[in-house]
């Protein structure tokens, strides 16, 4: 097996437990879509693909939602902003979801690199703008 694309970091850490571990969790569902795109000789790697993916666009959601539940709750000035890229990134998943399902070579470790991409900008980025807001109202 390939090694991992996206390994979890102190440095990503946006102090909170919950989005941190979702983070993790994330990082974890992507590491299993791009060790199926690698290991395409293999037989079984189109079902482990289907699934992976799937789980991939699941998680991310939920996660974005979570994060987006938190954010309104607090009154988040930043909210539309935010929610904006998790929309849109958002899109781009679905949009690579469904490709794959009608190109079985859709997916190539330069889009998932592209994914990587994203998520580090987003993470180390906008994800990290919450952290003084919600960690100064003590949302853990
Ligand atoms: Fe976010
Ligand atoms: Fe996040």
């Amino acid at each position: 097996m390939e090694k991992a694309i996206l390994l979890w970091h102190e440095s990503y850490s946006v102090d909170i437990q919950a989005f941190d571990d979702q983070h993790k969790k994330l990082f974890e569902v992507i590491n299993v879509v791009f060790a199926a795109v690698t290991s395409r000789k293999n037989p079984a790697s189109r079902a482990l693909l289907d699934v992976a993916l799937s789980e991939m666009v699941e998680y991310m959601k939920l996660h974005f939602e979570a994060e987006e539940r938190v954010m309104r709750e607090h009154a988040f000035p930043e909210y539309d902003a935010h929610k904006k890229e998790h929309d849109d990134f958002a899109r781009m998943v679905t949009d690579i979801k469904r490709r794959h399902d009608q190109e079985s070579e859709a997916v190539t470790v330069e889009l998932l690199k592209s994914l990587v991409t994203w998520l580090d900008t987003h993470l180390n980025g906008t994800d990290k703008r919450y952290t003084p807001y919600l960690s100064a109202l003590n949302v853990k």
